[in-house]
This record gives C-alpha cells, structure tokens and sequence, in this order.
C-alpha cells in the first residue's frame, strides 16, 4: 500500500512543476484544469531507478493524437452501465454533476485521495454550493500544495486540505459537520487489501454520511467470465491493486455499520482501459445519537 503512497507522492511532485508553469500565465481555474489534463491525455509519466531512487519522468514529445477532423471520426467502446456503445473520445460522463446532486442537502464534501482536488473543483465549478465545505482528503504533501495553490484561484470556494491515508482512516475534518458527502474517486482501488478499520472509524463520525465509492470494481461486485470483468480483476491482481473493496462493504453492512443504497456496476468508462471503468456504489451511515 505504500507503494503506491510513495510513487503518488513522486508523481505529484513532478506534477506541480507543470502547475507551476500554468499558474505563471493562467488566472482562471478552469483553465488551469483544462490546461492540465490535456498535458496529461499527450504525455505519460514512467519512473526508472537510478542510483537505488526511483525518478519520475514526464516525456517530453506529445503525443500523437490526430487531427480534429481524425478524432471527429474516431469511435471507441464506451461502456455505459455495463452495455458498451460507440463514442467519440469527446464522450463524457458528468461526474461533477453527479456529485453535485447528492451534495444537494449537505453541509460537507470530503474527497479521499483527492489527487490535485480537481474532483472537488469541478464540483464547485459546475454550480456546487458556496456554502459547502469541501475537503481536499490526500496522503501526498505534494498533492495537498498543488490543491492549496490552484484554491487560490477561487476565492469563493470554502476549500480545506488534509492527510488522508486508507491505511490509517482517520475522519476528523468532518466531526464538526451534520449532512456530510464524502466520496473516492480512483483512489480507494490503490490499497491492495482495505483493513476493517475503514468502516469501522467512517461509523464513528457522528453526522449523517452519503458516500459515494466510484471505483474501478466491477469484478468484484458482479464477478463474470465477460471480457471486462476478466480483464479489470487480472489488472487489479497484477498491479496490485484493491481486491477487496466490496467484500469489506458487505462485512460492514453485514454488521450494522452501513447500509448499501445503489450499486452501478461499470456505470462509465472506455472500453480499452479497463482500470478506467467505473462502478458506483452509494452507501449511507446515519447519525449518532448523542448518549
Ligand atoms: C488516480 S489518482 C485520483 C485522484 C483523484 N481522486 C481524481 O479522481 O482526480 C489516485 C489518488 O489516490 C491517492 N492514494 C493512493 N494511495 C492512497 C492511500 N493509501 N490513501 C489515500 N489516498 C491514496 C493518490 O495519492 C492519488 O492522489
């Protein structure tokens, strides 16, 4: 598991060098963000060891991916709630919408492992509410500073950062809340093996929680011989990563901690990337009642 904590934090870390070069020309966040993720889609980031350290890289050539006219005419598998379409690669499905609808009634948003907090901006950006208090949850310092530096850029938005850690749960930013949404996005499917202790301190944080897990667990929710439920668990396995999210949810329901509202299994994503197809699930803990 921190393995995955020490190379993020190297990644983010070479990351910011590119926010840094954005922030010294950009004033507005969306651009930034816009900016950011077109550098990401044309450049990939690989790590070699050299003197016994790892060192990220970011290739410096763009990559090639086509014209306009080339991407207008370009159709990939999209899947959509477990069927696969043809899309164009401007295909997208509105997270920030999603999330935002079940923000609705709430008077907290946590993010763990927020990256660069895009998740949450995107958020506020789509219309979120001012009077929200969002939470930038993340295990790398370095992910936490490009979070600091791009809220910056929107003053208006009430915006905290935090460690977070899955290894070590701790949900103390959000004990002073009452109606709280707290959700991961392709960040919980980095820890090989989630420890009990996961559920058992979120049902100890005394406001009413919505959490919504989108995560790449489509294998594990709705085990198959199909070609992506194959694929995304062989992945997983390889990798090293989460093999048992939702048996975990099931042992915690099973125990009165939580209670499991909807799952959509391989609600969204491409089809040639498995790790990329996401499953939702929405599950609710409600209140404490004082002693
Ligand atoms: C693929 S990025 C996703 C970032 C963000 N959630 C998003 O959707 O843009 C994965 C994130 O998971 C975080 N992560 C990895 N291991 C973690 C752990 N043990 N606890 C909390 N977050 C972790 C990484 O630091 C990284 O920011």
């Amino acid at each position: 598991m921190q393995h995955w904590v020490g190379l993020y934090e190297r990644i983010w870390r070479t990351r910011e060098a590119v926010f840094d070069d954005l922030l010294a020309s950009e004033t507005s966040l969306p651009r930034v963000i816009a900016l950011y993720t077109r550098f990401e889609a044309c450049h990939q980031i690989f790590q070699t060891q050299e003197n016994g350290a790892w060192v990220i890289h970011v290739s410096t050539a763009e990559a090639d991916t086509g014209t306009a006219l080339d991407k207008f005419e370009r159709r990939g598998g999209i899947v959509a709630f477990g069927k696969t379409i043809e899309a164009p690669p401007h295909y997208r499905f509105d997270m920030a919408g999603m999330l935002n609808d079940f923000a609705a009634d709430k008077d907290c948003v946590i993010e763990l492992g927020a990256g660069y907090g895009k998740r949450l901006f995107e958020m506020f950006l789509g219309g979120g509410a001012k009077d929200l208090r969002y939470i930038a949850a993340e295990p790398t310092a370095a992910g936490r500073r490009i979070t600091a530096k791009l809220s910056r850029l929107v003053p208006d938005m009430s915006l905290d950062v935090a460690a977070f850690d899955f290894a070590n749960p701790c949900f103390s930013p959000v004990h002073g809340f009452s109606r709280i949404l707290l959700f991961t996005s392709w960040s919980l499917m980095f820890v090989d093996a989630l420890q009990d202790s996961f559920f058992a301190e979120l049902a100890k944080i005394p406001g009413e929680v919505t959490c919504v897990f989108v995560e790449p667990v489509g294998f594990q929710i709705n085990p198959s011989n199909d070609k992506i439920s194959l694929d995304q668990r062989d992945t997983a396995r390889e990798r090293r990563w989460n093999l048992n999210f939702f048996q975990k949810l099931l042992d915690a329901q099973a125990a009165g901690l939580v209670e499991i509202e909807a799952i959509s299994t391989d609600m969204f994503g491409p089809l040639d990337d498995t790790s990329s197809i996401a499953s939702v699930c929405v599950v609710t803990k409600p209140a404490l009642t004082p002693p």
